[in-house]
């Protein structure tokens, strides 16, 4: 039986008597992108944490191409893990090493443990770390220290750990949120890439409403917690976007 990538269903949470998550229940098929927008405290990142299993929720569950992370131990726990790949706001990457290395890193989840720790990768990993680095532009920086790079080229690097990992689901939290136009299109540009070329689900959330056209298939929308929009990207009009923000756009215009 074939899952789809992540599907939320009834999820549910409070942080002690704020709630946070009410009811949110949506599907990501392999190869769709779906960007997540709502106001700040709208509980995007308490989502991710759920279906990520770092979070517990009180109702409801996430689970991952069929697994519930949150209800898994040990090296299960582990195995489903490596099915999501994680990408945040910024420090993503071990900023001393190579951005070669820290592609190898994504790919060291599937090595024995041993391996893992002799930290002397065999050439076949550093191949596909090499071939990952390749796929989002960034081939000439393998060797570059990630904290000489800037912030969209540390991005795509991560995105490159992600591809190195193998992982079915892509969860980015804000990835564009510090960086400048042009280096965030080029970052969502690659997500878009990595969905339609590997089949990876990506599930992100975004600040920019702006950036949401050219980049994801559908768009679902959290207010307060609760799942208040879900549609295809072409059919998003300006009374969504007021309806999840809660605000009337047009009454004010000096409002960003
Ligand atoms: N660990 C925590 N303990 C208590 N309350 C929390 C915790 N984490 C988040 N919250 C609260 O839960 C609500 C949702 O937070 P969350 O971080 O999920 O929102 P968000 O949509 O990601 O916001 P932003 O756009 O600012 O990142 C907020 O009211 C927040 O204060
Ligand atoms: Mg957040």
């Amino acid at each position: 039986m074939s899952h789809p990538a992540l599907r939320v269903a009834g999820l549910a949470h409070r942080y002690g008597t704020t709630t946070v998550l009410r009811d949110v229940s949506f599907e990501v098929d392999p190869g769709e992108v779906v960007a997540v927008i709502g106001p700040s405290g709208a509980g995007k990142t308490t989502m991710f944490r759920c279906v990520t299993g770092l979070v517990a929720p009180e109702r409801g569950r996430a689970l991952v191409a069929g697994n519930d992370l949150s209800a898994l131990r040990g090296g299960e726990l582990a195995r489903a893990r490596r099915q999501v790949g994680l990408i945040f706001q910024q420090y993503n990457l071990v900023r001393r090493l190579s951005a070669l290395d820290n592609v190898v890193l994504g790919r060291l989840v599937h090595l024995p443990w041993w391996r893992a720790l002799l930290r002397l990768p065999p050439t076949e990993v550093r191949d596909l770390a090499g071939a990952c680095l390749q796929r989002v532009g960034m081939a000439a920086h393998a060797g570059a220290r990630a904290d000489t790079l800037s912030g969209g080229q540390q991005q795509r690097v991560a995105i490159a750990r992600v591809l190195a990992q193998r992982s079915s689901l892509l969860l980015a939290d804000e990835p564009v949120a510090s960086l400048d136009p042009r280096s965030s299109a080029s970052v969502l540009a690659t997500l878009r890439a990595v969905a339609s070329e590997e089949g990876i689900a990506v599930v992100c959330s975004l600040h920019q409403v702006d950036l949401v056209a050219g980049f994801a298939d559908r768009v679902i929308g959290l207010r307060d917690g609760a799942l208040v929009l879900d549609v295809p990207v072409a059919d998003l009009t300006d009374d969504h976007r007021a309806d999840v923000y809660g605000v009337d756009l047009e009454a004010s215009p000096s409002e960003p």
